[in-house]
């Protein structure tokens, strides 16, 4: 008898990074090799006809894990029963939209599709929430889910990750596989701080990094928190198609655990850690073990380090207090 199928609910499927994931899902690549999926396409009314578009594409992939699509204009419908999602669509800012308003209009997509996960996804759903701003976002979701235990919300940092994983091969001469343990710290945006202080290149201490203290904090620090600015500059629109992988990578993580010895990095609830007050979703260091993202606990925190975290992380107090004010949580 065959496996039941996985419901992977992805919302924003017509959009950009919606159409670089959804291939990669439903050709085994979350999951892995053995594992049907369904997919479940939740799209704002205007975006359904283009989902439909998809839809059509994928299947006429003939991807033999692909158990069946549907497709939601309601989070109500498009959360029922489901295993995975994964929440990208998400209100853009525009022209004239001060980060209050940003959060607002968030709140009004976040708070009720966190709902509709507490009224109707699986017992055992798991969340990553992709639509910016991440962090908060999840924590709006979170919120509306009483029922559902905190640390199924998780935000994408990966993408961050990945990026500061090739700049430090780049730096080092090293393939990207050769660099471990580092982390990302604190929110999606261009406060983050990744940290290489207990990063290692083959096995020994990044040191050769870490002592050339003008590119640390005038190159690697930078290029890596602007990242995202420097491709839409270049790009016109915003990462997609490494969004979509390191989304894969968090889910794929996620399921089926970190390699033994590295770690990585999400957003996750905090529970008071590294002094991040609890209840924040911010980024840290995490190992997933029997499906669960554990914060990696006992590294040492210097002074350099330290200033930038706490940086990153009023940054989320204040976006905490804002959405708290405008009653989204
Ligand atoms: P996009 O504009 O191409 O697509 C967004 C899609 O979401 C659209 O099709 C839109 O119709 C849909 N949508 C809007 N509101 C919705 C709702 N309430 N329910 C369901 N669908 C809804 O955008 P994109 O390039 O795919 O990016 C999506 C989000 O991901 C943005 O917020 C972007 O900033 C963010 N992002 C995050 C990271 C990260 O690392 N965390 C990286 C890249 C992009
Ligand atoms: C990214 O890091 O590429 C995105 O979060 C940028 C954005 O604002 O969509």
């Amino acid at each position: 008898m065959s496996p039941t199928p996985v419901n992977v609910t992805v919302t924003g499927a017509a959009g950009q990074i919606g159409y670089a994931l959804l291939f990669r899902i439903a050709s085994g690549q979350l999951l892995g090799p053995d594992v049907p999926v369904r997919l479940r396409l939740l799209e704002i009314p205007q975006g359904v006809k283009a989902a439909e578009g998809t839809a059509m594409e994928l299947e006429d992939c003939a991807f033999p894990l692909l158990a069946g699509i549907d497709i939601f204009d309601n989070p109500t419908d498009g959360f029922a029963g489901t295993n995975i999602g994964l929440l990208v669509g998400a209100r853009p800012r525009t022209k004239g939209m001060e980060r209050g308003d940003l959060l607002e209009a968030n709140g009004g997509i976040f708070g009720p599709q966190g709902a509709a996960i507490n009224a109707g996804a699986a017992d055992d759903v798991r969340i990553l929430v992709v639509g910016n701003p991440a962090n908060t976002n999840a924590l709006i979701a979170a919120s509306h889910a009483p029922d559902v235990p905190s640390d199924r919300f998780t935000a994408m940092t990966r993408l961050d990750h990945n990026r500061a994983l090739s700049q430090a091969a780049t730096k080092a001469g090293v393939p990207v596989s050769q660099v471990r343990r580092l982390t990302i710290w604190g929110n999606h945006s261009a406060t983050q701080y990744p940290d290489l202080f207990h990063a290692e290149i083959d096995g020994a201490p990044a040191t050769a990094l870490t002592d050339d203290s003008t590119w640390l904090t005038d190159d690697f620090i930078p290029t890596v928190a602007t990242r995202g600015a420097a491709i839409i500059e270049a790009r016109g629109a915003s990462s997609a198609a490494s969004a979509a992988n390191a989304a894969v990578d968090h889910v794929r993580d996620w399921v089926h655990g970190t390699p033994k010895g590295d770690w990585t990095s999400a957003g996750i609830v905090s529970d008071g850690s590294y002094g991040v007050p609890e209840g924040l979703v911010s980024s840290f260091p995490v190992v997933s073990r029997d499906g669960r993202w554990e914060i990696v606990q006992g590294l040492e925190v210097g002074d350099f380090s330290r200033e930038r975290i706490d940086a990153s992380v009023k940054e989320l107090v204040e976006e905490r207090d804002a959405v708290r004010s405008l009653g989204l949580i």
